[in-house]
């Protein structure tokens, strides 16, 4: 059996291949990866047999519908999904043969009404049900979404061994796959003794609206082949936090500057305001934050524009890890007729490439 993961990003694409038999399987394929995966399979001349959709996506755009088009396999998700192109739709406790092998399905709602989780051996794909260690899981707080749901789902897997491996479908800071037995001693997920408290738990991170991952969700509803029929934000840790709403806005020219320069401004003690557009367990990583900024997570910036209006008329930098979140903040920013916005180029992480 061959078994990798082949996205570059945080969304996971598992492709499963059986040799003897030349067929192969994807889970949660993406869109903008459909022809990558059609090479793949057409180079070492595998049949796609199966693809397979762990839930309704709210931060990409599935590949699922394209793939079924363009080589007839079909195309599995939980009987909740209400896509019209799923050929076979499975429920909890389901074995679903795929190139040979048994996979045991097991609802686990949660994140979404429709997420499943697959056991194959001593593989469990977890989909967004269950993140790794630090990460948690998926948030809850989407349609469909109920951390009631996600507390029982979570109580379902206690009888999965230690040695079970995790192959959730999102992982943001490259951490490496791992036993359940990690899971139970890190993911604060599974910390929680009583369904009250983790629904607290759940309640308190204070996820912001997002917008765009139900245009996302819609898109994904109906089957959408086109991967522009909902814009994404790019580096945002969507599904494991929060995202922001669509500027709609692209024919913007945002202004960036250098690292040299704000730590020229920082160091001059320039009047210049600060905005950190991470989130918070990003500014306890190891690139740190500056001193003095104002914290904004991207996914409430829209809800908080009115705190913002006294710095209407200062020059305002934006700042996040590599600069993409603080460009799709610039133009809400701009939208919203703040007028001397900066971009932090290449975000924290060039600003301590640069040793600063
Ligand atoms: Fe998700």
């Amino acid at each position: 059996m061959i078994f990798k993961q082949l996205n570059p990003g945080s969304c996971k694409t598992y492709l499963i291949v059986d040799e003897s038999l030349s067929e192969a399987i994807l889970l949660d394929p993406v869109i903008n990866h459909v022809s990558m995966y059609l090479s793949l399979m057409k180079e070492n001349k595998y049949k796609l047999t199966h693809v397979i959709d762990t839930h309704t996506h709210a931060d990409h755009i599935s590949a699922c519908p394209s793939l079924r088009d363009a080589t007839d396999c079909e195309y599995v998700m939980h009987n909740l999904s209400t896509s019209k192109c799923v050929s076979i739709k499975v429920k909890n406790k389901e074995i679903i043969t795929m190139m040979g092998k048994s996979f045991k399905i097991m609802h686990t709602p949660g994140h979404t009404r429709d997420s499943i989780s697959l056991l194959l051996d001593n593989l469990f794909f977890s989909g967004d049900f269950l993140f790794l260690e630090d990460a948690g899981a998926g948030r809850d707080d989407l349609p469909g979404g109920s951390p009631e749901d996600h507390y029982n789902s979570l109580l379902s897997i206690a009888t999965l061994d230690d040695q079970v491996m995790v192959y959730p479908a999102h992982e943001y800071r490259n951490r490496k796959p791992s036993t359940m037995k990690i899971q139970r001693l890190n993911n604060p997920h599974l910390k929680h003794k009583t369904k009250e408290d983790f629904i607290n738990y759940i309640n308190d991170l204070r996820l912001g609206p997002a917008a765009w991952m139900k245009d996302v969700l819609n898109a994904n509803y109906k089957c959408s082949r086109d991967p522009n029929s909902a814009w994404i934000p790019t580096d945002l840790p969507a599904c494991e936090v929060k995202g922001t709403s669509n500027p709609n806005e692209e024919n913007i020219d945002v202004n960036y500057i250098s690292s040299s320069k704000l730590f020229q401004y920082l160091t001059e003690k320039q009047h210049i305001t600060l905005i950190d557009l991470r989130e918070k367990y990003e500014l306890k990583d190891k690139l740190g934050h500056l001193e003095n900024i104002i914290h904004i997570p991207i996914g409430q910036l829209t809800d908080r524009l009115e705190q913002l209006s006294q710095y209407e008329d200062s020059n305002i930098i934006l700042l996040c890890r590599s600069g993409a979140r603080a460009t799709s903040a610039a133009k809400i920013l701009f939208t919203a007729n703040f007028t001397n916005i900066y971009v932090l180029q290449g975000g924290m992480m060039d600003y301590r490439l640069n040793g600063f």
